[in-house]
């Protein structure tokens, strides 16, 4: 069983919700939908985009391979987001397209999303850290402007912080996980939450039934 197995069978039942829900009680390893080639992007998320390929705030432009602006679509209900792109995404120029990413991926089918149609996805720094380091305190400053932005553009119902860069910049605070964790933030009016990120659950798989008690927290906000 891989790990993206893992994290569900833990979890017992596929959980049921909204259109997209996996019917059924086996959580096999059903492979995730292409969604991204299906995704056209939209004017406004495009231009961002633009801004973003040709960026040169920080010195993180200098050794990337390619930015990674994001997964931006209008009107999507979640918005998930991360840190900043690893090596797999700095090579496709797409977020979470890596081992993480499949665990992200697991995570958005159980809640019975798809990445685009349902959920936007982005990270507080755009180009990758070398050795894949925290970025640091300047570059995640130099590079949030445009999460903004995006979060603009999107406008969704809950934004998923995943693990502690996410959310302390988003959150402005240095609390500890344990501390945003379990509890509804805001960023501006639109409601947050705090949950670990996919990269964190790999290692450490016994946090999974909390991410899942974090994600299930996160749905009470848009069903509500
Ligand atoms: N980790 C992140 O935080 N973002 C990605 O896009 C990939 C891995």
């Amino acid at each position: 069983m891989d790990a993206q197995e893992a994290f569900w069978r833990e979890l017992g039942p596929w959980p049921r919700w909204g259109p997209r829900a996996k019917p059924g009680p086996t959580p096999v390893s059903t492979d995730v939908p292409p969604i991204l080639e299906q995704v056209a992007p939209t004017a406004q998320g495009s231009a961002l985009s633009q801004d973003i390929e040709a960026c040169t705030r920080c010195a993180l432009h200098e050794k990337r391979q390619r930015p990674v602006p994001g997964l931006i679509q209008p009107g999507t209900p979640w918005m998930f987001i991360g840190e900043a792109p690893g090596a797999e995404e700095d090579q496709q120029g797409l977020p979470f397209v890596g081992s993480a990413g499949k665990l992200l991926d697991r995570m958005l089918l159980a809640l019975g999303l798809q990445r685009g149609l349902d959920a936007s996805i982005a990270n507080v720094v755009k180009c990758r850290p070398p050795h894949n380091r925290t970025p640091s305190e300047e570059e995640c400053q130099r590079c949030l402007p445009y999460l903004h932005q995006q979060i603009a553009v999107v406008n969704p119902r809950i934004i998923v912080l995943l693990g502690r860069v996410a959310a302390h910049n988003l959150l402005s605070t240095q609390g500890s996980m344990g501390t945003l964790r379990g509890r509804l933030h805001h960023i501006g009016n639109i409601p947050a939450i705090v949950t670990w990120h996919p990269a964190y659950l790999l290692r450490s798989p016994q946090e999974k039934a909390g991410a899942w008690a974090d994600l299930c927290l996160a749905r009470r906000q848009v069903t509500k």
